[in-house]
């Protein structure tokens, strides 16, 4: 946006109709000592402003005081549910605290002699309810103009609201996705092996027939008995084919940097471990390319962490924390969870792996073993360790894209 004219800058709208009763809060406010102060920095050889107050951390509250409110138009008061313009002049310092992120935005305008600024803070009101702002300033060309910068707010409460249905809808997706998965190979299965194994148990009857009778017709029992096996290879035999199918297909290996699949799974599962106020962490070497289908490791890296914000979320964790970590080990990437959950007894690590093993009320017992098929589909490992008491850690390996590969 062009800067805004000088000449309109320095008129004093404060008292004006179109200010007090326009449709968007707008604060001015007077920065002209703020920008002293800044100008006075860069004469003194300051030229990183953001290292500035990273070395200084005190100095945005320091230039924060230098500044003033100078008027508030009625938006404003509505949006600070203000009963007076007085009221709340009184209080705007406590109100609009010196903010690091917000502030430093201005600051840095200055500093950089740029024509607008912008940013997001959250404000509270007189009733104390939070509400998140975008603002808006434009800045003036001259020290004169910094006296009334108009400071323009919107509320984003709706938008932040949608956009954290947004969040959540975009987890139940990752699991509706998961399920729907679950679902198809479950249906699959039945479908495909109950032909088999009702007509096993049609030649068992049978053959139990012939041996029943006062004279056992052992040449029928025996073939009845055949047939049975038959169809019983024949529903291993759709087994074997099925979990193939779930981790080999549509596989469709491609060279790509391990942390873009940790990143996407992260992307996933983050509305589901901030809501349980777990913090992730991740340790991701980017120079590790791996040679597999994103899309299928993003859905293994997913599962575990899942389980990893479930297992935390199941009982009193000292510390609420998942972590995931990649690194090379030879020709091959080795791919880490690790949670702060209750951990997993001895016994019971054996049977993870199983289909339809689970201790949720909600649990399908599903996710480790699609994790088990797609990366063994991949020629990886998958394996858990668990000290009960000290949380679980989750492993696969992936082989590395061949570049990846130290020299
Ligand atoms: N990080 C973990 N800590 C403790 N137990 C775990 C962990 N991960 C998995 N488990 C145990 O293994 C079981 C099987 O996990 P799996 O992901 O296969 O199924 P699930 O999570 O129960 O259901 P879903 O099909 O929805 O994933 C879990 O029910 C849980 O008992
Ligand atoms: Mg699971």
């Amino acid at each position: 946006m062009d800067p805004v004219p000088d000449r309109l800058a320095y008129v004093d709208l404060s008292e004006s109709e179109f200010f007090l009763s326009a449709p968007i809060p707008i604060l001015i406010e007077d920065w002209s000592r703020v920008y002293e102060a800044v100008k006075q920095l860069q004469a003194a050889g300051i030229t990183d402003i953001d290292r500035y107050f990273d070395e200084h951390p005190e100095a945005v509250e320091a230039l924060r005081s230098l500044h003033a409110f100078v008027a508030a138009n009625d938006a404003v008061l509505s949006l600070f549910e203000a009963q007076s313009r007085e009221q709340f002049l009184a209080h705007a310092k406590d109100l609009l605290p010196a903010n690091r992120t917000s502030n430093s935005a201005v600051l840095r305008a200055i500093f950089e002699n740029k024509p607008a600024c912008q940013g997001e803070r959250t404000l509270r009101t007189f009733t104390g309810k939070t509400v998140p702002i975008v603002w808006r300033c434009s800045l003036p060309k001259s020290e004169e103009g910094y006296r009334r910068l108009h400071f323009y707010a919107f509320d984003v409460t709706q938008q932040k609201e949608s956009n954290d249905r947004l969040q959540a809808l975009r987890a139940e997706m990752a699991r509706a996705s998961r399920v729907s998965l679950f679902g198809e190979v479950s249906a699959s299965i039945l479908h495909e092996i109950s032909q088999p194994l009702s007509a096993a148990r049609a030649s068992a009857d049978a053959s139990l027939r012939w041996l029943g009778r006062d004279r056992p017709e052992i040449e029928e029992a025996m073939s009845a008995i055949r047939d049975a096996a038959r169809w019983a290879r024949d529903a291993t035999e759709i087994c074997r084919k099925i979990r193939s199918f779930v981790g080999k297909t549509p596989v469709q290996s491609i060279r790509f940097p391990a942390i873009e699949s940790v990143n996407s799974a992260l992307f996933l599962i983050s509305p589901e471990a901030n809501a349980k106020e777990i913090r992730v962490e991740s340790l991701v070497d980017p120079t590790i390319d791996v040679l597999a289908d994103p899309v299928q490791i993003q859905q293994v890296l997913a599962n575990l962490l899942l389980n990893g914000i479930q297992a935390i979320d199941s009982g009193p964790a000292r510390e609420r924390r998942l972590t995931v970590t990649v690194r090379r080990d030879g020709a091959e990437a080795v791919f880490e969870v690790r949670d702060t959950g209750p951990g997993i007894e001895a016994d019971e690590i054996e049977l993870l792996f199983q289909p339809f093993y689970t201790s949720k009320a909600d649990g399908m017992g599903m996710g480790l073993p699609v994790a088990r098929s797609i990366v063994e589909a991949h020629h990886g490992r998958i394996w858990a360790q668990s000290e009960p008491g000290a949380g679980t850690c989750f492993g696969f390996t992936l082989p590395v894209g061949a570049e990846s590969l130290p020299a």
